[in-house]
This record gives structure tokens, C-alpha cells and sequence, in this order.
């Protein structure tokens, strides 16, 4: 079986019959979400799916998930998601898929955080994966040459037909080409600092249990 499958599946036996679950986004988390939505299916699962993407939100109502926004419930009870590097001290970078904002936004608001990923997403160090940072268009090449001189190599995220990127917040991504992240708590506090900055893919002291696809079949790390 594919690798991001696996931890896909395996990741959606956590979701009980009444909980508000987030829906994910990316290749790993569409596996999870095809899953969640044949158990609703074929189980008769009754739950609430908060989306972190309108690529999900399409998935998901195509499954015939029910769905409600962010802001039409208490909290979330568990959000399963993917993730682009996980370090030895389960802090990750994520936003590869350019949904970082809303993931980030349904990760806080959640009492429990599933991360799904093939083997190949486990690093000694988080950086080599550049770096999302959103940002808000008015302004972005200044933050751009600040980046530039910083150091980090930046290179503002564009579409397969080389349009500059747009999020489903409306935003830019630059990508910090960093290689390691020796301080990811420090580098995190200074990207939030900074004006401009809507986000980053910093996710730090977020996730309670990673489900790691692997060749032996699904390793379940409890943090
Ligand atoms: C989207 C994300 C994804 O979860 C991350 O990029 C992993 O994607 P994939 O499962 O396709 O490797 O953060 O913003």
C-alpha cells in the first residue's frame, strides 16, 4: 500500500461517532479524508468536518461530509493533517500545500492533533523543506529584501503557470530556502513579529500523536 495511504487510513480509526474533526489538506490528508467519508458512508460515522482548504472543502462535500466553518463551532475535537518535515522534537513545517493559515487556525482551536506522513517526512532537524511564510500583498517585496538580506533565500511562491501564488486567505507565500533551523522557537517569534507576516509554517508544540506510513506497516508515536 502507498505509504501516505496507510497513515491516511490507520489516522482515521481516531474519529469517533459525534466529534468535530479537521480536515486536513494535501496527497496524505486526502487519503484520511477518502477514508473518514466511506466510514460515514458504509459505518453510518455521523460527525462535523471543519476544512483547512477549499481543495478539502470540495473533497469533502463530493464524500457527502457534513461540514461547518471554523467560526459555527466551540472547538474541534481532533484535526488530522499532513505535514511537510517533522524534527526529532515533533515541531514541523507544514504549508507546503499553501493552506498553512487555515491549518494552523483549525490546529489551535483543536483539542488533539493526528499528523500523517510517509517516512521520508522524519528529519533530524527541520529547514531543508523551505520555509512557508504568508504574507499580505501590499508590501511583500519589501519583506522579500528583508529576507534577502537576512539570509534566507527566499523566493515568493508561484502557480504552475508562473502567476504569483494566491491562498485561500487571499495572501502570497514567500518560501524561505533556509537549509537548517538551528532556533525553530526563535525564528517562529521573529517571523511573528514582523509586519506584514500573516503566518508562517512553523508549527510548534501543536501535535499529540504522528502516524508514520512505513515499509512494517504504520508506526502510531505518541508525543
Ligand atoms: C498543506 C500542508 C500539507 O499537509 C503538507 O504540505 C503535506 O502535504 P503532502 O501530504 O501532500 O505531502 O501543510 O499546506
Amino acid at each position: 500500500m502507498n505509504l501516505k495511504q496507510m497513515a491516511g487510513i490507520e489516522a482515521a480509526k481516531y474519529v469517533e461517532d459525534g466529534m468535530i474533526v479537521g480536515l486536513g489538506t494535501g496527497s496524505t490528508a486526502k487519503f484520511m479524508v477518502d477514508e473518514i467519508g466511506r466510514r460515514v458512508k458504509e459505518e453510518g460515522l455521523s460527525i462535523v468536518g471543519v476544512t483547512t482548504s477549499k481543495e478539502t472543502e470540495r473533497q469533502a462535500q463530493a464524500l457527502g461530509i457534513p461540514l461547518k466553518g471554523i467560526d459555527e463551532v466551540p472547538y474541534v475535537d481532533l484535526t488530522i493533517d499532513g505535514a511537510d518535515e517533522i524534527s526529532e522534537d515533533f515541531q514541523g513545517i507544514k504549508g507546503g500545500g499553501a493552506a498553512l493559515l487555515f491549518e494552523k487556525i483549525v490546529a489551535t482551536y483543536s483539542k488533539k492533533c493526528i499528523w500523517i506522513v510517509d517516512e521520508s517526512k522524519l528529519v533530524k532537524k527541520l529547514g531543508k523543506f523551505p520555509l512557508p511564510v504568508e504574507v499580505v500583498p501590499y508590501g511583500s517585496q519589501q519583506l522579500v529584501r528583508l529576507f534577502e538580506e537576512k539570509g534566507y533565500s527566499p523566493i515568493l511562491r508561484t502557480t504552475t503557470d508562473g502567476e504569483t501564488l494566491i491562498t485561500d486567505g487571499g495572501h502570497y507565500i514567500i518560501d524561505l530556502h533556509l537549509e537548517e533551523i538551528d532556533d525553530p522557537i526563535a525564528l517562529g517569534a521573529y517571523l511573528d513579529q514582523l509586519v506584514g507576516v500573516v503566518e508562517h509554517g512553523l508549527f510548534l508544540q501543536i501535535v499529540s500523536t504522528v502516524i508514520v506510513g512505513g515499509e512494517a506497516g504504520p508506526n502510531t508515536i505518541h508525543v
